[in-house]
């Protein structure tokens, strides 16, 4: 049985904070509230995932590798799961748990599913589960958007955008990219699949967009006629190798991570969002790193961009591949967490944790 929590006890635990060792109600927060906690929010969300890299490289943060569950019955499919620590002023704990199951496109459901659970620092009781593909989704697009921003200082901001693969992450990047007052002169777009490509013009007509949208067959075509290209298709190898397309010097948003052979990172600038983390589990940089026995070709982190630590050329290819942190999902559920209490719509789960006398 799920109850609200009134609006008075909640805004008495917001005043108090929680009993350090009072077990704490446990909430379920569904994809409905998750979506209305954030919709509009983009300035704020990349705001606080801009907070959190820092607080990630200042060392405030625990964050292990993500642990990746495969089947040899489905080899496409994997759940990663990805536990973290974040302290600062959002000081939570707690564990992602995502699956990828890309057969599910053609049944026409999402690719992924996600929920995010939120651990007490006191007790280290769960005290929420959410749903978390938005979630996932929206510090996904935020850090990109971020990366966006910070990459394109210091040199000419790009005006023609080109997406490569166009499902969920994609529209979510380009919702956050407009919501933060991108605009472009052109959009691209390139898909495998033509439905898809179809789909994402679609939603860009419907959100307004007033300049040309181009439908490219080739992906070569789609890379030379961008400044901005994002990268999130699910390649699971890389399949673009042509370092001659990258001549314009685009920034490239490499969110899928596995899309450019060693020769293109090679030929790149290349930042990161942790080092560690990026060069595993086969993705591009990883590749490269294999190729070359060394990790000389990774200039920084965009926290090191953020702070000065490191800067990036005026001109030339430059890559940002996000690895996709468990802190940024603690810190974006925290935060949608804060926002349903306020709204006094948590719905809580009656006696969720009921063996709690040591002598029964
Ligand atoms: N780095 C991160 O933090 C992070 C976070 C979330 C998702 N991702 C990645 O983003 C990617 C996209 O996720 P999604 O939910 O939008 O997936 P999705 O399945 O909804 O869409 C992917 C699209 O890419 C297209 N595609 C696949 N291979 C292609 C290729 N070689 N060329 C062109 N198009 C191709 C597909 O047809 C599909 O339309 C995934 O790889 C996912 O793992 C990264």
């Amino acid at each position: 049985m799920t109850t609200t929590r009134s609006a008075a006890s909640q805004a008495a635990a917001r005043a108090t904070g929680p009993e350090p060792t009072a077990v704490p109600p446990f909430a379920v927060i569904s994809g409905a509230q998750v979506q209305r906690a954030l919709a509009g929010r983009e300035k704020q969300i990349v705001e606080l995932v801009g907070a959190t890299y820092r607080l990630h490289g200042a060392g405030d943060s625990v964050n292990p590798p993500s642990y990746f569950l495969r089947f040899p019955d489905r080899p496409s499919s994997r759940i990663i799961a990805l536990p973290a620590s974040i302290g600062g002023p959002v000081r939570v704990d707690g564990l992602k748990w995502i699956s990828s199951f890309p057969e599910n496109v053609a049944a026409g459901i999402p690719r992924a599913s996600a929920v995010l659970i939120l651990n007490d620092h006191d007790t280290g009781y769960p005290f929420a589960c959410l749903e978390s593909s938005i979630i996932s989704a929206a510090r996904t697009a935020a850090s990109a958007t971020l990366a966006a921003d910070w990459l394109s200082r210091g040199r000419r901001r790009p005006a023609r955008v080109g997406f490569f693969g166009v499902g969920l992450i994609a529209r979510y990047i380009h919702t956050f990219l407009a919501g933060t007052g991108w605009s472009f002169d052109e959009i691209g777009v390139h898909d495998l699949s033509a439905d898809a490509a179809v789909g994402f013009r679609g939603y860009l007509q419907r959100s307004g967009i007033a300049h040309p949208i181009t439908v490219h067959e080739r992906a070569e075509e789609l890379i030379r006629s961008s400044d901005l290209v994002v990268f999130a298709t699910v390649a699971g190898q890389p399949h673009v190798s042509d370092p001659s397309w990258f001549d314009h010097g685009p920034l490239v948003l490499h969110v899928s991570l596995r899309d450019l052979a060693p020769e293109i990172v090679l030929a790149s600038t290349n930042i990161v969002d942790d080092i560690e983390h990026c060069l595993r589990a086969g993705t591009s940089p990883h590749l490269a790193e294999q190729r070359t026995g060394n990790r000389d070709f990774v200039t920084g982190t965009l926290d090191d961009v953020m702070t000065g630590r490191a800067t990036v050329p005026a001109d030339g290819p430059l890559v940002f591949s996000p690895f996709g942190l468990g802190v940024l999902d603690l810190a974006v559920g925290k935060y949608v967490y804060d926002e349903v209490a306020r709204s006094g719509e948590l719905q809580i789960i009656n006696d969720f944790f009921h063996e709690l006398s040591r002598y029964g």
